[in-house]
């Protein structure tokens, strides 16, 4: 190397060094992230450009990062938990595992969104809508010569038999949005008749919400239990599967986010909340093949969701089945009743 290439080389040197230096100035995030695997890595990437803040993040189901969170209460180390049902979020706050914000974007968000907010005590926040339904795969349907399911009732048939999947609602806010869901629309011990008599046709319990759409769309398993969403995403890559609004009606979810309480990086915490509402940000969810419907009211809702007005969505009582008792309770009962008897 001659004398120019060395104080190149130096200059690169220090300029690797002050990139380096500003990351660290900027600091970390350490994100828990409850939605597909694709849209959190595209979130976690575009505010790293946006911000040159680092951010460190685990994707886990909803019901296991509620855990988590609370696993680690005593010495916290998550700052921001974005994405899953809201549910879990609902119970964290009211145990006071997560903390409140008045984010300035509040006022830009739909009612739904601000509502959540408003019912955690300002510990949570709505950041999109999604209705729960199912998918069934189109060629096994045709194969098999059976009827295309239309309700939920549907589901629990005998010709069905070992052609369900749905996930474990201890893990999965899915899975929970759908114990609570049945509960609304026909009362409690019909809901869990009707889990006991589905159990026998459920070929496994997932732990992620999403991932009996996924395996409908490859032909896993005949039916799915899923957000609609969910399974929307399958077909538009081309797969056989198609989406069900059940005919009794269904309920829905409003996916949230938190900052945990004794967050480590707290205004970093804050600079991803603020900028996770942006109309901006909500914009990437359908980039990576996530439909929901989003929380701002100037975020494009994506030409590929369901369309909530067309679908028979129930009045779902976030602020009960949300409470740390009644989640509990049902979790427990799913366990004594439904998963005691194997599958
Ligand atoms: C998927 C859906 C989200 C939902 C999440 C819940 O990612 O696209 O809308 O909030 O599942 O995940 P879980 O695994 O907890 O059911």
């Amino acid at each position: 190397m001659n004398v120019k290439g060395v104080a190149l080389a130096g200059v690169l040197a220090a300029m690797g060094g002050l990139a380096a230096a500003e990351a660290q100035a900027q600091g970390k995030l350490t994100l828990y992230c409850s939605v597909q695997e694709e849209w959190c890595q595209l979130m976690v990437n575009e505010f790293q450009k946006k911000t040159g803040i680092q951010v460190a993040m685990t994707r886990k189901s909803s019901g296991e990062t509620y855990a988590q969170i609370k696993a680690e209460a005593a010495n916290p180390k998550g700052d921001v938990w974005w994405g899953g049902t809201g549910d879990p979020h609902l119970q964290a706050a009211e145990e006071e595992l997560t903390m409140p914000y008045e984010s300035p974007l509040l006022k830009e968000l739909h009612p739904w969104a601000a509502a959540q907010h408003g019912i955690a005590g300002g510990r949570t926040v709505g950041i999109y809508l999604g209705a729960l339904g199912y998918g069934y795969n189109t060629e096994t349907l045709a194969k098999k010569n059976l009827p295309a399911p239309k309700c939920w009732a549907d589901l629990a048939k005998p010709e069905y038999k070992g052609e369900v999947q749905v996930a474990n609602p201890n893990a999965s806010g899915t899975a929970y949005t759908f114990i609570a869901t049945l509960v609304q629309l026909w009362g409690e011990d019909k809901a869990f008749a009707y889990l006991k008599q589905l159990n026998g046709n459920v070929n496994q319990y997932t732990k992620s919400g999403a991932a009996p759409a996924q395996a409908a769309g490859r032909g896993e398993t005949l039916i799915g239990i899923a957000f609609l969403h969910d399974v929307i995403t399958p077909a538009i890559k081309g797969l056989p599967v198609a989406a069900v609004p059940p005919c009794e009606g269904t309920g829905f979810e409003i996916g949230s986010m938190s900052i945990i309480d004794g967050a480590r990086n707290l205004e970093n915490a804050k600079k991803w909340y603020d900028w996770a509402l942006s109309a901006e940000a909500q914009a990437l969810g359908a980039q990576a093949a996530s439909y929901q419907n989003p929380s701002h009211r100037a975020a494009p809702i994506p030409a590929q969701a369901p369309k909530m007005d067309q679908i028979k969505l129930i009045d779902y009582d976030f602020k009960k089945f949300g409470s740390s008792d009644e989640r509990k309770r049902l979790l427990a009962r799913w366990d004594a009743e439904i998963k005691v008897l194997g599958n």
